[in-house]
């Protein structure tokens, strides 16, 4: 895989410096566990990930997630990484900006998904910890035909949307471009500029939504999220309560 490597390298400016390591895989169970599989001395912070295949890819709640060697798959391991930042989510908002930098109209929904303007599901993320490694794991669906029955209708592709192929490649470089840009920022101290920018972009503010966690159901007027941590701030009853976890609906019953 070499070859790959070497040419996401050259596409990405932030990936020829020695601050960071790329591996592309043909096939792994899921590029979390690669990640977290990678022995100390082969990591340092942002490593990347990347598999064509997933056989075990998974996603929040212990779902599968499915993609094909045409959709973008990866993880990135965070060894330098301050426990109050919701990396989830910006990376979210990376995938975000780079499917609106391609003119797709796609929408954020808290905490980390993107969505597309239908509602239907183009990307999702993870975070894991385990010891002292963080790891996201970035899933888009970019150029797949078809989306396997068990989450046909909540998700959907690039080229199930608009009928034409993205070259994986660019995506991807793009996409790690803009990332990494995110996490210089926050690095630097800006995560308030960041999140507001995200709050921003959702529109989520006055909507009545309801939102399932371990904890219950929540219903309430979401008010915008705090801008350090990332958790969505309900009005219930005029009080203020803040979720940090959970999937969130519109009342009504339609995904928000
Ligand atoms: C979700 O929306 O539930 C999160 C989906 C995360 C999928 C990505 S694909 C790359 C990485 N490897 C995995 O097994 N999962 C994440």
């Amino acid at each position: 895989m070499l070859e790959k490597e070497n040419r996401l390298t050259e596409l990405v400016p932030g990936l020829k410096s020695d601050t960071c390591r790329i591996y592309w895989f043909d096939t792994v169970s899921s590029t979390m566990d690669a990640a977290f599989n990678l022995e100390e001395r082969a990591v340092k912070d942002r490593t990347l990930v990347i598999s064509d295949v997933q056989t075990m890819g998974r996603g929040r709640y212990s779902r599968r997630w499915y993609s094909t060697c045409d959709d973008i798959i990866f993880s990135i391991i965070l060894t330098d990484y301050d426990f109050r930042i919701p990396y989830s989510m910006l990376s979210a908002y990376a995938v975000y900006i780079t499917l609106i930098k391609h003119k797709a109209p796609v929408m954020l929904k808290w905490i980390n998904d993107v969505l597309w303007e239908n509602g239907k599901k183009i990307s999702g993320v993870i975070t894991e910890e385990r010891k002292t490694r963080t790891v996201i794991g970035i899933g888009v669906n970019l150029n797949s035909e078809e989306i396997p029955p068990p989450v046909r209708n909540g998700a959907t592709s690039w080229y199930i949307e608009t009928g034409e192929r993205i070259i994986k490649e660019d995506f991807l470089s793009s996409l790690i471009i803009e990332l990494f840009s995110i996490l210089d920022r926050v690095k630097k101290g800006d995560i308030e500029q960041v999140l507001y920018e995200w709050e921003t972009e959702a529109g989520l503010q006055g909507n009545r939504v309801r939102v399932i966690n371990d904890s219950g159901e929540f219903k309430g007027i979401a008010e915008g999220i705090n801008k350090k941590t990332g958790a969505l701030i309900l009005n219930r009853d005029g009080g203020q309560l803040e979720i940090y976890e959970g999937s969130l609906f519109n009342i009504g019953g339609d995904e928000y």
